[in-house]
Order: structure tokens, then C-alpha cells, then sequence
């Protein structure tokens, strides 16, 4: 069985051929064009989808020389993402169903980035805790079965990916922020500066990042304003080291309180490489069984997308054509 994924929920557009549960091939256009504007600009990231998701699928198709009349379904990333740029996907995926006749599968971006970890590792036990950490989300899911999803945590303001990213602009680095504090941190000394390890009064299980945002402005605005040398690398690690930190700890605590033992890290976060050697040494100490994903699984990615499509289409449950794109799309109701 031939499945074709598409993703354009954001500012990559992605298509993925997967037979049988086995990625062919996924690939992953970034749109650069977003970094001199500091973030992804809505309208230019629809109008770049556009341009590139007849090319990427004739690609994906003729490099494993698959024909449009092989695919069987066809599936897309419905919802959360912006809405321009979800319209882009879900418009040439009901085109390809009509066109082709074949079943449309919409997919919930957030299910996705979870089932991007089974890709590799299929045998992924229920249950499992996920700690879904992206541009736009920072939650802690129960999941108890397939498609059992429970809120554990979440942020109460920024992401961990938004403290990545308003991190980096503060630090005079480039869009997308992660990455960059990623590459930079390498070098630096991440106890030169202490930054709070931030805490949510109402709930131990939940996370906050602006404060943390903050102290990271007043402490780099109070370093040049007193003409003090320091070095850019110490300031990203020190504050990459308190993002890194927080989130092990929540883990953690919802670990012990839930007393689930697995753990599956998802979202763009997850490719961060302090957060994947950090955890391998406490998590394991703490004998919390964790899984990433390779790391074109983390950002995002249509294999996810097909993957996930590939699980649901065991039970026929296709979607209408009528479904409409839902930039607030939710993993569950809470
Ligand atoms: O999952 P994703 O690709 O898109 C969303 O669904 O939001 O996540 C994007 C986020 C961005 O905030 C980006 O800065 C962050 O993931 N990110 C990273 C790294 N790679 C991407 N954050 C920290 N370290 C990284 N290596
Ligand atoms: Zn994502």
C-alpha cells in the first residue's frame, strides 16, 4: 500500500512516500526566506508553498519510480499551523483524492511529531508519557493506547521552542533561534551565568518560560550597557542549559506521578543536543526508558505525516472531503 504524505503546516514544505508502514523517501524544503524577517512571515510561507509542492511530489514519485495511479492514499497535516499555508497541503491533497480516487486521510500535526517516534522504534510501548516540545507547543501527554491522550503539563506562556527562538533574536542570532543556540552553546561554558530554573506556582507538573526569556534580555542588556567582555557562547549554553533542565524536570515529575516509565520526546525541540546527551544521563539514572527521533523526524516532516496515516488507515476511517483546516486543532479535548 502506497501512501503519499504532505506537510505544510509551517515553513516546511515536505512530502513522504511510505509503503507498508517503510519510508520511501521524505523530503523537506525549508524556507529560508523567514530568517531576515526575524520569523515565519504567514503570507510569504503560503506563497512558497505553492511554488514547491507540485515539484516535490513529482520528485518524491519519480525518484522511487512510482507512478500517481500506484498510491492507494493520500494523506495531509490538517491543523494546528497557519492557515494560508495548511489551505496549500490540504488543497492539492483533495485534489490528488478526487483526481485519483482515492481515500484523503487529514492528519493532526501534533499526532504526527508523537508517531514520528515509533518510525524507528515500532515496538514503543503503551503506555507512554510524550513530551511534545515545538515552536508552538510544550506539553506532556499520557498516552494510554492509540489515540488515548491525556493532558499532563503544558506551558502556561512561550514554548520551548518560542524561548529558543526570542532567545536567539535577543542574542543577535538567526531565525530559526534553536538550532543556532544549539550550534553556538557547543563552545560555551553553560555554568558561567545562572539563570532561573523557572516554576509554575499553581502546578509543579507545568512549564513557564518568559520569565526566563526576561532574565536572559536583562542579563544581555546589562553586560553591554557596563562594557563587560563576555562571550556569546556562555551566554546561549547558560541559557540553553536552564531550558534543558526544566524540561528533564518535568519529566520527571509527571514520570513519578503517573508512574509511567517510557518516555517519547517529539517536536523540533527534541533535535537539541545538549537536551538528547543530558537526558540519556539523567533519565536513564532515573531508569526512565526515553526515545527520540532521528533527527529529520524531530521538525517537521511529512514521513511523520504519512507514518501516522499509514497506522490510521488499519480501521478505514477516512476523512470527508468537506474537512476543513483547523489552525487551532487540538491533540485532544481537555
Ligand atoms: O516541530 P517544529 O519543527 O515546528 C513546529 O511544529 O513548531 O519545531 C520548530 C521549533 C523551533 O522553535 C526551533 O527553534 C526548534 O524547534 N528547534 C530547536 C532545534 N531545532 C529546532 N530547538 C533547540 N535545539 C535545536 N537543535
Ligand atoms: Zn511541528
Amino acid at each position: 500500500m502506497y501512501i503519499l504524505g504532505i506537510e505544510t503546516s509551517c515553513d516546511e514544505t515536505s512530502v513522504s512516500l511510505v509503503k507498508d508502514g517503510k519510508i520511501l523517501c521524505n523530503l523537506v524544503r525549508t524556507q529560508d526566506i523567514h530568517a531576515k524577517f526575524g520569523g515565519v512571515v504567514p503570507e510569504i510561507a503560503s506563497r512558497q508553498h505553492e511554488n514547491h509542492i507540485i515539484y516535490l511530489i513529482t520528485k518524491a514519485l519519480n525518484d522511487n519510480l512510482i507512478q500517481k495511479k500506484d498510491l492507494d492514499l493520500v494523506s495531509v497535516t490538517y491543523g494546528p499551523g497557519l492557515m494560508g499555508a495548511l489551505l496549500v497541503g490540504l488543497n492539492v491533497a483533495k485534489g490528488l483524492s478526487i483526481g485519483l480516487n482515492i481515500p484523503l486521510l487529514c492528519i493532526n500535526h501534533l499526532e504526527g511529531h508523537m508517531y514520528a517516534n515509533m518510525i524507528d522504534n515500532p515496538n514503543l510501548e503503551f503506555p507512554f508519557l510524550c513530551l511534545l516540545v515545538s515552536g508552538g507547543h510544550t506539553q506532556i501527554w499520557e498516552v494510554g493506547s492509540p489515540g488515548s491522550y491525556t493532558l499532563q503539563s503544558e506551558t502556561i506562556d512561550d514554548a520551548a521552542g518560542e524561548a529558543f527562538d526570542k532567545g536567539a533574536r535577543i542574542l543577535g542570532l538567526k531565525y530559526p533561534g534553536g538550532p543556532e543556540i544549539d550550534r553556538l552553546s557547543k563552545t560555551g561554558n553553560c555554568d558561567k551565568f545562572k539563570f532561573p530554573r523557572p516554576k509554575v506556582k499553581s502546578s509543579k507538573f507545568n512549564f513557564s518560560f518568559s520569565g526566563l526569556k526576561t532574565a536572559l534580555l536583562y542579563k544581555h542588556k546589562e553586560l553591554n550597557k557596563n562594557n563587560i567582555k563576555y562571550k556569546n557562547e556562555d551566554l546561549a549554553a547558560s541559557y540553553q542549559e536552564a531550558i534543558v533542565d526544566t524540561l528533564i524536570d518535568r519529566i520527571i515529575k509527571v514520570s513519578e506521578s503517573t508512574q509511567v516509565k517510557t518516555v517519547s520526546i517529539a517536536g523540533g525541540v527534541a533535535a537539541n543536543s545538549r537536551f538528547r546527551d543530558k537526558a540519556q544521563n539523567i533519565l536513564f539514572k532515573k531508569n526512565i526508558n526515553f526515545f527520540f527521533p532521528k533527527m529529520e523526524y524531530c521538525t517537521d516532516n511529512a514521513a511523520m505525516i504519512a507514518y501516522t496515516a499509514y497506522h490510521k488507515s488499519k480501521t478505514c476511517d477516512y476523512s470527508s472531503i468537506s474537512t476543513m483546516a483547523d489552525p487551532n486543532l487540538s491533540l485532544a479535548d481537555v
